[in-house]
């Protein structure tokens, strides 16, 4: 039986949150060599990056994730981007920084047919999906491939919705997890359990395996985890210290601080995320009524985070972390991954 049900081929329960942003290929191949599960986000990717990325992993013998967004796409509000606009007009101006042209461009989409058609020819056997999941055809086109699917739940209702959906895997994410809410029923982040208790409740209703993410900092974590009925565990965090992340200086600096507080925010995408508090969350409030709704948050604020970070500023930068951020300093992905799990 493979190690992880429904996913041949790796040898350690561990996978390697798929973390837009903060990382590419590299990672995922480091984490895969080292007998993990690695993963690469494809939401930020373009065409040409995805198929770049299939024909490299083409040639391994082990399987990489790869993670999709599936979330409704918002029309972009005029109101709404004005008010975003008013709220952050007094950085503009102390930075001395002219706010951006309103534009679409490298927004994060959804996955839709054109990435499926991308995919097809190339059958990857493991998809992981956050904020719900493609449409029905789009799933049944990469299911009659073979491909293994996993989805993130953020409660048991969402944990049946996909069970019921044919989901192979379900990602029990914890209130504790860095990054982006992978909630898609329902917005009540008060409702959203603890990764243990979350693990706990679903690997008693649900038939498929569970897989635990949130939180996760050492082996302790990923022992109690397993032992409350996850077959597996997902970690983010603990990788975004690792030379082969493309964690920027000012989200590496923050993380190793250590008396940094995380906090869930909605101020740089539009959609709730835990990440290290830091001025812009101090100065709006973390959650807000602010922003427009997701992802057309992050574009306004994208010169003013490089005008910060060019000064070594981490005030407007999404600092995605989870409540156990810098326990792995100056350790390279297969150290972490071989730490996390007591091998190596
Ligand atoms: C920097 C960062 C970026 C993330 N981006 C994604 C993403 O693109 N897709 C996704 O499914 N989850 C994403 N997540 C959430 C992870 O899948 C996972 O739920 C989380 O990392 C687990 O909590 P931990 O960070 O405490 O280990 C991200 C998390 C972090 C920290």
């Amino acid at each position: 039986m493979a190690l992880i049900p429904s996913l041949p081929g790796i040898d350690l329960p561990l996978i390697q949150a798929p973390m837009a942003g903060v990382q590419d290929e590299a990672l995922a191949l480091a984490v895969a060599d080292a007998g993990g599960l690695g993963s690469l986000p494809c939401a930020l990717l373009s065409a040409t990056q995805l198929e770049a990325a299939l024909r490299t992993f083409a040639t391994l013998e082990r399987p990489i994730n790869l993670n999709f967004f599936c979330h409704a796409m918002a029309d972009p509000d005029p109101a709404d981007e004005q008010q975003w606009r008013n709220a952050l007009a007094p950085y503009f101006h102390a930075f001395g920084v002219e706010p951006p042209p309103s534009s679409t461009a490298g927004a994060r989409r959804p996955i839709d047919a054109a990435t499926v058609d991308l995919l097809e020819p190339f059958q990857p056997k493991v998809l992981s999906f956050h904020f719900g999941l493609p449409d029905t055809a789009l799933l049944a086109r990469m299911k009659a491939w073979g491909a293994r699917v996993m989805a993130s739940a953020t409660t048991v209702e969402e944990g049946h919705w996909l069970q019921q959906r044919g989901v192979d895997l379900v990602i029990a994410q914890g209130i504790e997890a860095g990054g982006h809410r992978g909630h898609f029923l329902a917005d009540d982040l008060t409702a959203q359990p603890t990764t243990l208790d979350l693990v706990t409740a679903l690997s008693k209703v649900l038939t498929v395996p569970v897989i635990a993410a949130g939180g996760v900092g050492d082996r302790a974590d990923v022992q109690r985890l397993l032992a409350a009925g996850a077959s597996a565990v997902q970690a983010g965090t603990a990788y975004l210290l690792c030379p082969e992340a493309t964690t920027s200086a000012v989200h590496r600096a923050a993380l190793q601080q250590g008396d940094r507080d995380s906090a869930i925010t909605n101020l740089f995408s539009g959609r709730p995320a835990r990440g290290l508090v830091n001025r812009l969350m101090r100065d709006l409030g973390a959650i807000s009524t602010l922003p427009p709704a997701f992802p057309w948050a992050s574009q306004t604020l994208a010169p003013l985070r490089a005008a910060a970070e060019a000064r070594g500023l981490d005030d407007f930068s999404p600092l995605w972390s989870g409540t156990r951020p810098g326990r792995f300093r100056g350790l390279d992905a297969a150290a972490v991954t071989h730490a996390l799990t007591g091998v190596g």
